[in-house]
């Protein structure tokens, strides 16, 4: 079968401990559970205003987990020094607007190519595996390959939105987004909004190889806990790619 990558996002255990002001629950201990079930990466997301993740926990995630660590950052001068600073396995640049309750959009990066090139190029040059969030739509697509960036997210938010016919047309924009994404020779993945009700149908886009999980997740843990939850997640990863490797053998 086709890998399928989990990265889980442990932003929101952190938005719980900072609610409080504690230690309690860490992040990183988070993360440790989530290598135990089976999580493929870790994911966290430094925002500017530090709501969630802090800078210690960047530092201790890129320190002491055995899984690859992916750093959700903004294109700025100060999230591209911490970035180089701790070298995380992978950087994913997204777009930020300090008002917003969660990443709202993809990257303009078409509008905002000349901006973003410097970025991409730099973490290129530490060997940090960059990857660009964007809407499934042909021409952020085209402009993330021009720019050079290896990777593709595509933002699956829109998709888990929606209902009814909207929710079929945005799943065809993403698997038209990730067939012109991997004919362009760039790896793809996709996340945002995804829970146990709509992973299946984003698992089994072919082109797609690592999708990144985390408020489901972690709003689940209340009710199974955090592995019961991520190993669910998986179990509907894996119906989902299943039908891949049918098409395949069809
Ligand atoms: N991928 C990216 C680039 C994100 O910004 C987020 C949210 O931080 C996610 C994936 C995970 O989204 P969710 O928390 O809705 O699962």
């Amino acid at each position: 079968m086709d890998t399928l990558r989990l990265g889980v996002n442990i932003d929101h255990v952190a938005t719980i401990r900072n609610a409080r002001g504690g230690h309690h629950p860490e992040p990183v201990r988070a993360a440790k559970l989530a290598a135990l079930a089976g999580a493929d990466g870790i994911t966290a997301h430094l925002r500017e205003d530090r709501r969630h993740i802090s800078d210690h926990d960047i530092k201790r995630l890129a320190q002491e987990i055995n899984l690859p660590l992916n750093l959700e950052m903004a294109a700025t001068d100060e999230m591209l020094e911490i970035a180089l600073r701790h070298i995380p396995h992978a950087a994913c640049i997204v777009p930020e607007r300090r008002e917003e309750l969660t990443t709202e959009g993809g990257l303009d990066v078409v509008g905002g190519h000349n901006h973003l090139k410097f970025f991409v190029e730099e973490l290129k040059k530490r060997s940090i595996r960059v990857s660009l969030f964007i809407d499934p739509d042909p021409d952020q697509v085209g402009a993330a390959h021009a720019l050079g960036a290896p990777v593709v997210e595509l933002h699956t938010g829109a998709y888990a939105d929606a209902m009814g016919e909207a929710k079929d047309f945005e799943l065809e924009r993403l698997k038209a987004a990730a067939s012109q994404g991997h004919g362009l020779g760039l790896e793809i993945h996709a996340g945002h909004g995804l829970t146990y009700d709509n992973v299946v149908d984003v698992a089994a886009i072919p082109e797609v190889v690592e999708l990144n999980i985390g408020h489901f997740l972690v709003g689940e843990a209340i009710f199974c806990g955090f592995e019961t939850s991520i190993k669910r997640m998986r179990v509907l990863m894996n119906e989902g790619r299943a039908r891949v490797s049918g098409e395949k053998t069809a």
